[in-house]
């Protein structure tokens, strides 16, 4: 059959304006709202619903008026300034939110002259299962960055550091030196030391504060897994990889602090590599051809000797040396007794509000023990000492008997002098602990612990989050023990 032509518009660019003609009308019969700009982005017209929605009984009063002094959040003057739609998307408003389409208006020769927006749907009911998707992936979105952000925000300032002892002042001047550059810091001390701590107060207290300060703990982490989480990997890089591809720390610590815990444990073919990377800043993410530049500080920490592991072979000496610019050791406990008074109030001040809600005091005696005590693991074993004292103790005052259970063996008797603080008292205490039921007390305390830590691990496959979450402890901490006791996983 042929076409019959005859009712059709002589001329295309007819065609062009009754098609533009019929779609407005169409649009503006059909939507809930319609209005449009002038290329200054004010108001030329806006009917009458829209304009009454938006608080305007007579659209006559919004007309010459910024776009945004009309609909808050409008998106109108971007679509000018650019000459590009915004073909789809959602306005916020103060009621619920509208469904809009953004369009420019070009002249003969393409420039943007204005642009005309439709509000599509205000019946929110028929996209009501869209929008409360939308509403809630938003709701999770915003609950997840501020989590996020607490987290990577620093925990410790240099406040949180204590001690007035010569060695403590000294470590503390050298970490806000180390914050006022940005060269890599290198943390060495013995476990418990405060090396985590300092890291924290160095970042919250450099120029890069505001940005993330990302950790990775490289002995929490198994080898075969370590460089996708230092680099990302693109989507189904590797076998279990992540659908949507994962990533890495470097380019979430980017602007920030990436905080290189336990360094000495990097295997040595990751250590080739976080070298580069340090050199170029930037690295390919595992499997993609994406180049990723990452504006990134190191702070790295051990508590391994790693002049030794470097002497050994097991760590590279130019990584050694490029990490070792500025290097803090955090000076052991045992080296810094005037600082152990003041560290055991301000813990007993955290733990009266976090365990029991009292006011705990310590005896003299049972300070002149804490100083005569060599505490291998440092200010985190005097608060787990602190802390289980507390728990078990009978009275808020503490003293060298309720203490002695929970400390190790003091110096050995050769090796034991009592600095001039101790008494005889506190060593007569001191001794009664030695060969009492209380030193049995402490070692039932570490196996009855061992041993609740293996069940766990043991319950969940050797999967040590989740061991974690099982017994109500934090990961790192169910990590640290994990190590202190030897435990293989
Ligand atoms: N000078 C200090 N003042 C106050 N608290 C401290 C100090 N040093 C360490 N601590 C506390 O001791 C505990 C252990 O500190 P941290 O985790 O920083 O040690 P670390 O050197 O990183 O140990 P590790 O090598 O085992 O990881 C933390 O609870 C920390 O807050
Ligand atoms: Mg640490």
């Amino acid at each position: 059959m042929m076409n019959d032509w005859s009712g059709l518009p002589a001329t295309y660019s007819d065609v062009l304006r009754r098609a533009m003609d019929s779609l407005f009308r169409t649009f503006e019969n059909f939507s809930e709202g319609t209005f449009i700009v002038d290329a200054d982005a004010r108001v030329v017209w806006i009917n009458k619903r829209y304009a009454a929605r938006f608080g305007f009984s007579d659209p006559q009063q919004a007309i010459g008026r910024d776009c945004e002094a009309v609909i808050p959040n409008s998106l109108m003057r971007e679509v000018v300034m650019t000459g590009k739609p915004i073909l789809l998307d959602i306005l916020e408003t103060d009621r619920e939110p509208l469904v809009v389409t953004r369009l420019p208006l070009k002249d003969d020769v393409g420039k943007t002259v204005g642009a005309v927006g439709f509000a599509l749907f205000d019946e929110m009911k028929a996209l009501t299962p869209l929008f409360s998707h939308y509403s809630r992936v938003q709701q999770e979105l915003i609950a997840t960055r501020q989590s996020l952000a607490q987290a990577r925000r620093a925990k410790y300032t240099f406040a949180s550091f204590v001690g007035t002892s010569a060695a403590s002042l000294e470590v503390k001047r050298q970490a806000r030196r180390a914050s006022q550059v940005d060269s890599p810091v290198l943390l060495l001390g013995e476990t418990g030391t405060g090396k985590e701590l300092l890291a924290h107060a160095i970042h919250g207290a450099s120029a890069r504060a505001t940005k993330p300060l990302v950790t990775v703990n490289v002995a929490a982490i198994p080898d075969a897994l370590l460089e996708v989480e230092f680099f990302g990997a693109a989507a189904g890089a590797y076998t279990g990889a992540d659908r949507k591809g994962r990533v890495g720390k470097f380019e979430l610590a980017d602007g920030g602090t990436l905080f290189l815990d336990e360094i000495g444990d990097m295997p040595l073919p990751l250590q080739g590599k976080l070298l580069r990377v340090l050199q170029d800043r930037e690295f390919e993410p595992l499997g993609s051809n994406r180049i990723v530049r990452a504006d990134v500080r190191i702070i790295a920490a051990t508590s391994a000797d790693l002049p030794a592991l470097v002497a050994e072979g097991r760590f590279r000496p130019d990584l050694f040396y490029r990490l070792n610019v500025l290097t803090i050791h955090a000076p052991p406990l045992r080296e810094r007794q005037t600082d152990i008074e003041a560290l055991a109030y301000t813990i007993l001040e955290d733990l009266s509000t976090q365990v029991r809600g009292g006011h705990f005091e310590l005896q003299d005696d049972a300070l002149r023990l804490l100083c005569a005590y060599d505490w291998p693991g440092n200010v985190r074993e005097l608060r787990n000492t602190l802390e289980r004292a507390v728990m078990l103790s009978d009275s808020e005052r503490i003293d060298a008997r309720a203490l002695a259970p929970f400390i190790g063996p003091l110096r050995g008797k050769a090796a034991f002098e009592p600095p001039a603080s101790v008494s005889a008292e506190a060593t007569a205490a001191t001794a009664a602990s030695n060969d009492a039921p209380p030193q049995q007390w402490a070692d039932a305390m570490a196996a009855f612990e061992k041993r609740f830590i293996c069940d766990a691990l043991r319950a969940c496959n050797g999967r040590v989050t989740e061991a974690a979450t099982r017994i109500g402890m934090g990961r790192a901490t169910l990590y640290k023990k994990i190590a202190a006791y030897g435990i293989d996983v």
